[in-house]
């Protein structure tokens, strides 16, 4: 006779159903165990073919090397990029690896308790040639590692789970960053490239060896509920970084970092001029930053590409160096333009805003120094800030200054310790309304009659994207 218990365990997201198939009760011992694991999450595309990284000889013990399984089972699941797609269950466990691959039209999903690890044998992480925009690696002439995850020219990318953890082990990079032995340039955690529909949600992303998330050369980019951690001092460790890319939509994100919360740019110094590709029409909302010596929102430096129409909405910033900064010097070229920020809470803060047009840091010495960046329209309105050791630091550039700038109805609080002048600004140009304490005089007061700075009301195409909900069981043993 053949007896089956089904037992159901509901979590949140997950249906965790253990069958015990009992052959009769007097040979109990010969019981085989199979876990059958059902889970529904939001994407933006469900997959038709599902394995795990257990049936590719993975094996989550926190030593083994995945990587030669990571890479089999996507080559296997890239067989149906065309007919359905792919879907990588990583289960709980530690899963270290060095960089692999993705494919199109697949979905890499982390159970809650996957923890993919960063492998700590540098050859592990190839290397690969400098970003044409860039010309050179950021820490280094040449070359650069590969991120840990990482595809180009893909089509249809989900990176999800259930707030599992991709954990970079990055602190062998940051030592070897800091005693300046390092020959070739950090990779990254992420990094998608030349790619179009991507979804990166629901995981945390801790101890990245530099950037956390860098999309570049890419287009419809949604990055969602996600949750950064990076050491105050870990260096480079920016969380999220859209570069030359358009249509991209950051939101209900928590990160911590030793840089950037998020930083948009386009290519650097004559590299990125020459290879032209801006980074335009992004959505910044429901951010919340903690980067003391760094910018919740940069923009730039490396912007030579340019940069346009970004919209920064319900940001809230807790002790970090600055809120939405511009970063660039003579020699970028580029542009920043159409910048609107509305709606942003700042506790413990150098400086509220923050412009810089010599931040120098080139490429090399080739450069051209007559290739001015254009910086005009940046708007600013309903602010909060308190503790704050400096309102506002905006530096242009002499004889092209940095103009259409507009800040309106904010209040600044200013620490015990801030400096006596709350404002300084030099090559700038703008107005401003209802804003304490009162702004300098190149931003012009227009009277609290003025109403707000302006914010566009058509909406973006990447804001029409809409989730739908995937429903998967799969068994293992
Ligand atoms: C990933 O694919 C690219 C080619 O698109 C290749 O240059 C690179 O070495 C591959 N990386 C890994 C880790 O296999
Ligand atoms: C990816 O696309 C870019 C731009 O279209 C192209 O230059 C590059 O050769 C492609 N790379 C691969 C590996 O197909
Ligand atoms: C994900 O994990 C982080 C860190 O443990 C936690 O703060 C956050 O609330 C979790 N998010 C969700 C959606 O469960
Ligand atoms: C001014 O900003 C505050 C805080 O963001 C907001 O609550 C208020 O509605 C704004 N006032 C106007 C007139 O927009
Ligand atoms: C204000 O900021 C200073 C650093 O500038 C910090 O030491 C202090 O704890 C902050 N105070 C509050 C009340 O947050």
């Amino acid at each position: 006779m053949e007896l089956q218990r089904f037992l159901r365990i509901r979590t949140s997201h997950i249906l965790l159903l253990l069958v015990f198939g009992f052959l009769s009760l007097k040979a109990a011992e010969c019981r085989r165990h199979r876990i059958l694991e059902a889970f529904d999450y939001p994407a933006t595309s469900c997959r038709a073919h599902t394995v795990s990284l257990t049936d590719f000889g993975g094996v989550g013990d926190g030593s083994t090397s995945n990587t030669k399984a990571f890479q089999e089972a996507i080559t296997h699941l890239s067989q149906f990029s065309s007919n359905g797609g792919g879907q990588l269950f990583i289960p709980a466990g530690k899963w270290v690896t060095g960089s692999f691959n993705l494919t199109s039209a697949f979905t890499l999903y982390l159970h809650k308790d996957a923890v993919i690890l960063g492998s700590q044998d540098m050859n592990e992480w190839p290397l690969i040639d400098p970003l044409p925009s860039y010309g050179r690696g950021r820490d280094a002439p040449g070359g650069r590692y590969s991120s840990l995850i990482t595809g180009s020219n893909l089509t249809d990318v989900v990176i999800t789970g259930d707030n599992g953890t991709i954990d970079g082990q990055g602190a062998l990079w940051w030592q070897k960053f800091h005693s300046k032995k390092l020959k070739y340039t950090r990779g990254y955690l992420i990094e998608l490239m030349y790619s179009n529909q991507i979804l990166i949600s629901n995981l945390q992303l801790i101890n990245s060896p530099s950037w956390n998330v860098h999309p570049v050369y890419s287009s419809n980019i949604i990055v969602k509920g996600i949750t950064i951690i990076a050491p105050v001092r870990s260096p480079n460790t920016d969380g999220i970084n859209p570069d030359s890319c358009t249509n991209v939509r950051i939101e209900d994100c928590y990160i911590v970092s030793g840089d950037d919360c998020v930083a948009i740019k386009s290519g650097w110094d004559e590299y990125g001029i020459s290879f032209g590709m801006p980074t335009k029409q992004v959505i910044i909302r429901r951010l919340t930053c903690i980067s003391p010596t760094s910018a919740v929102i940069a923009l730039g430096s490396e912007m030579s590409g340019g940069i346009q129409d970004v919209r920064a909405e319900d940001i809230h910033a807790i002790d970090s160096e600055s809120g939405v900064r511009i970063k660039t010097a003579p020699g970028r070229g580029g542009f920043v333009k159409d910048i609107y920020v509305r709606g942003f809470t700042m506790h413990t803060m150098k400086w509220a805003f923050w412009m810089t047009g010599s931040y120098g840091s080139h490429a090399d010495g080739k450069y051209d120094p007559n290739a001015i960046p254009v910086i005009e329209s940046i708007s600013y309105s309903n602010v909060i800030a308190e503790n704050v050791t400096m309102a506002g630091r905006l530096e242009g550039i002499q004889n092209a200054p940095f103009t259409g700038i507009c800040i309106s109805n904010t209040t600044i609080g200013m620490a015990v310790k801030a400096k006596k002048l709350p404002w300084t600004c030099t090559d700038i140009q703008g107005v401003s309304s209802s804003v304490s304490p009162p702004p300098c005089p190149l931003l012009r007061d227009q009277g609290p009659q003025a109403g707000p700075c302006p914010y566009p009301t058509e909406r973006l195409a990447i804001d029409e994207v809409e989730m739908t909900t995937c429903t998967y069981s799969i068994s293992h043993l």
